[in-house]
Order: structure tokens, then sequence, then C-alpha cells
């Protein structure tokens, strides 16, 4: 049975278990080795989920499968004032993905979104991650646009933004 949990600073160490395994097995191919530890560092660091949790609003819950937690996803209510909730991360451990746990995460932030009367959820997502991709349209996502993000030591981040209207359904 998948619990879905809220997660607090004290999950720290169980969100970073998670992304030490998912986030090189989703872009092995994708970014090089370099541009990988640079991120993990930027986005997995103590310092900066704290950050991410305490000061940017980002609310992070973790998938629990008897006692082992096998996924995590962060999200933003009224991100930039939009009146939207931004997905900003989700990984699933490779050895649990394709069994639902994905699908159940994004029903608990739609559901949340659409109780705090958001206008849609959103996300950005690397042009390349055709996987991701492929779920995102799945889950009823439609491509909004494009961006290149400049994150600092020469990288950038080439995505797709791809959104779910909430007043369409
Ligand atoms: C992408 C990801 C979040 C999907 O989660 P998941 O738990 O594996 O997906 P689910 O089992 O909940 O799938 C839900 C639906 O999407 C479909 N789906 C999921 N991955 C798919 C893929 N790669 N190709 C086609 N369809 C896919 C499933 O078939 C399912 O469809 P159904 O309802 O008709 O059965 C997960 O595989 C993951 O963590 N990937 C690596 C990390 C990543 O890329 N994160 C996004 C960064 S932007």
């Amino acid at each position: 049975m998948i619990e879905i949990i809220p997660a607090t600073t004290d999950n720290i160490p169980d969100i970073q278990k998670i992304s030490a395994v998912a986030w090189p097995h989703t872009f092995k191919d994708i970014l090089s080795e370099k541009q990988i530890a640079y991120m993990m560092h930027w986005m997995y660091s103590d310092e900066s989920l704290r950050e991410q949790m305490e000061k940017q609003h980002h609310r992070y819950v973790l998938a629990k499968e008897g006692e082992e937690f096998a996924a995590y996803l962060s999200y933003e209510p009224n991100c930039e004032n939009t009146g939207k909730t931004k997905i900003h991360k989700i990984y699933i451990l490779p050895s649990h993905q394709r069994k639902g746990i994905g699908k159940r995460l994004f029903d608990f932030v739609l559901s949340q979104a659409r109780e705090n009367g958001e206008k849609a959820v959103y996300l950005n997502v690397n042009k390349n991650n055709r996987n991701a991709i492929a779920f995102y349209q799945r889950m009823g996502f439609y491509r909004a646009g494009e961006e290149v993000n400049d994150i600092g030591n020469g990288f950038v981040m080439d995505d797709y933004v791809y959104e779910k209207p909430l007043d369409h359904e």
C-alpha cells in the first residue's frame, strides 16, 4: 500500500536518499556528469532543502511503501502570485516506477490545488526527458511554452513548460 505523507525538515535525509539514486538515473543520458553533480548540490544539499521548505514555500510530500520511502514530490501553491500551483520536483525510485505512484502524487497535488481554488498546475521539464513528458501528457498536461534558464557555472536548463488548467474539467 502506498501512503502519501507531508515531509518536514526531519525528512531531508529521506529525500536525499531517493534523489541520490533517481536523479543520476534520470539524467545520465541527458546531462553531463558535471552538470548532474552541480545541480544535485544546488537542489539537494541540507541548506538548499531547508531553505526551499522554510523560506521558498516549497511543500514536500513523500510516498511510502511499507517501511520504504519510494518517491518525493515538491510543489508550491500560488507560485509567483500566479494563482497556479507549480510542481517543482517529482522523483520515483527506478525500482518503483510505472506502478502508479507518480499518478497518486499528482492526484494529491491536483486535489489540493482544486481545494485552494487554483487556476492550473504547471511544471518545467527538460526537453529531452521523454519519459516524464509521456507521463505528464498521460496526466492531462499540455505543452504551454518553453524556457531556457541560466543556472550558473556555465550551465542552463533547457525546458518545456507543461500545464493543466483546472477549470476545464
Ligand atoms: C515520470 C515519473 C514521475 C512517472 O511516475 P510513475 O510512478 O513511473 O508513473 P505511473 O505508474 O503513476 O504512471 C501513470 C500513467 O502514466 C503512464 N506513464 C508513466 N510513465 C510513462 C512513460 N515513460 N511512457 C508512457 N507512459 C507513461 C503510465 O502508463 C500510466 O498510464 P495509465 O494510467 O494508462 O496506466 C517517474 O517515472 C519518474 O520518477 N521518472 C524519473 C524522474 C523524472 O523524470 N522526473 C521528472 C523530472 S521533470
